[in-house]
């Protein structure tokens, strides 16, 4: 199945800013490659200094006039993008499978969910409700408004090319904010057709601006995003290490910061679940993106009791996953996105299996296939001491731990730095909430292994992160509480 694009003009190459397609200033080129046979099919501008401060420019430009409409005209903007973006979702879905690799159907869905945070800022952009306070005194009225923040830094992952950038620039065209965007060099081209749409549906010169930049070349635009005073607000999706830089640097200038950075999840399977349940729930969070989400299970920890069982029954699903290109209409596991994702997953399993866990199935590179393939994997055996339950993988490989009390799973859970998403599965409703209750995470999955929707708040706490993206609590990460008092009111 040829991933073509019916209207080829939705890979766009260049930089967009102040509603105008441009080069970088410096004319250098970012190459962007299939990783499912690692050819370039592409380039886009490898943006410098110059290129970032003009992005600024424009978007500064553009929020006074932007952050004057009602939420209800933004919303107008919205919609019209939301439904072109329903209307091209085949081709959106082909150019994310292209150059992130995810199975086509998944590259497809990935397009709805992306789109589906667009319709919901709509809706949100007229119901950014302030307060009427009591007044304490007589002779006084007392109000909280809520404006938008300013111009906004969006920067975002490869691994969900439309939907990361989707709902930060929802939430913050809403607020009433304007845009400065650098997507993931990567997978620089799903952002960009985004905007290409979000052009058509008429948004004004300067309020979405995107610019592309190599890995090497990353950091010349952020810090000049990091260092200007007019950019009000930073909003990242991407590694802890990257957002604790970013939150350093936002402190010169104090600039309002969302993070939604790595995770660990944990999965635990208790003697009282519902084993096919949990099966199924820990194979849709698990090999979603072929285990390249934030939110994949990283630990899986399974009662004694059930363990054989269940590991049995995990890995005939496991075992007849399919791998292979986006392209392949059969595909439910696609290339990893680089080489270095692929060393990564590799010395993971191995440092798995010197410290004694066993591989149930797969555990190797699919090198037929081409270099960026690594087979479906199932361990046991595994232990808190070993670098696949300390780092996350960010693969398709399911690390299994035996426990046997409560008490301790949950300790062990939580004995991480990460606390972004945590599941289990048990049938005893007093253990559900208890466990829920106790678990250290911003995202818990009782019985349930697909999470993310628009209407939840998503987001992290400890070293995941902080700000929600997604949920009528989405927009106060992009506004800012104003208080007025008007006196002498007798
Ligand atoms: C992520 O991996 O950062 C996001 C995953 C999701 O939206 O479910």
């Amino acid at each position: 199945m040829p991933l073509t694009l019916t209207r080829p003009d939705l890979q766009r190459q260049h930089n967009f800013i102040a509603n105008a397609w441009h080069d970088a200033t410096d004319g250098r080129l970012l190459p962007v490659s299939d990783p499912a046979t690692d050819t370039v099919f592409a380039h886009v501008p490898d943006s410098a200094a110059a290129d970032a401060r003009a992005a600024v420019d424009a978007a500064h430009a553009a929020f006074p006039a932007w952050r004057a409409l009602t939420g209800r005209e933004r919303a107008q903007y919205l919609k019209r993008w939301h439904a072109l973006i329903l209307a091209y979702q085949d081709d959106l879905g082909r150019l994310i499978s292209r150059e992130q690799g995810k199975p086509l159907a998944e590259g497809r869905g990935e397009v709805l969910y992306a789109a589906s945070y667009v319709e919901w800022f709509a809706e949100e952009a007229a119901r950014s409700h302030g307060e009427v306070i009591p007044e304490p005194v007589r002779g006084r009225k007392m109000l909280m408004v809520k404006e938008p923040v300013g111009v906004v830094a969006a920067i975002t992952p490869w691994n969900f090319p439309a939907a990361m950038i989707a709902r930060k620039i929802a939430p913050a065209l809403a607020a009433g904010c304007t845009v400065v965007a650098k997507p993931a060099e990567d997978t620089p081209l799903t952002s960009l057709a985004l905007v290409r749409l979000a052009e058509e549906a008429g948004l004004p010169a300067g309020v979405l601006n995107m610019v592309t930049a190599s890995r090497e070349r990353a950091a010349e635009v952020v810090d000049v995003w990091l260092a200007d005073s007019r950019v009000r607000k930073i909003t990242f999706t991407g590694s802890t290490p990257v957002g604790k830089h970013l939150v350093r640097e936002s402190a010169a200038t104090l600039k309002r910061v969302s993070m939604e950075l790595g995770g660990n999840a944990p999965f635990i399977v208790f003697e009282d679940a519902d084993l096919d349940a949990a099966v199924a729930g820990l194979m849709a969070a698990k090999f979603r993106n072929g285990g390249q989400t934030c939110v994949c299970p990283n630990r899986v920890f399974v009662h004694d009791a059930v363990h054989y069982d269940f590991v049995a029954r995990l890995s005939a699903r496991v075992a007849a996953l399919k791998v292979g290109p986006a392209s392949a209409p059969d595909s439910q596991i696609g290339p990893m996105i680089n080489a270095r994702a692929v060393d990564k997953i590799a010395a993971h399993v191995a440092d798995a299996v010197e410290r004694g866990a066993c591989v149930v199935t797969g555990g190797e590179r699919l090198a037929a296939l081409g270099a960026n393939y690594f087979a479906p994997t199932i361990l046991v055996g595994v232990d808190a001491g070993m670098r696949c339950t300390q780092e996350e993988t960010f693969g398709p490989v399911v690390p299994v731990t035996r426990f046997e009390h409560e008490d301790e799973v949950v300790a062990a859970a939580n004995d991480t730095p990460f606390g972004l998403a945590a599941y289990f599965y048990t049938r005893d409703m007093a253990r559900a909430w208890r466990v829920a209750d106790r678990l250290e995470s911003g995202i818990v999955g009782i019985n349930e292994g697909a999470l993310a929707a628009e209407v939840a708040p998503f987001g992290g706490i400890k070293e995941s992160g902080y700000g929600r993206e997604g949920s009528r609590h989405g927009l106060d990460d992009y506004t800012q509480m104003k208080y007025l008092c008007q006196g002498g009111l007798g």
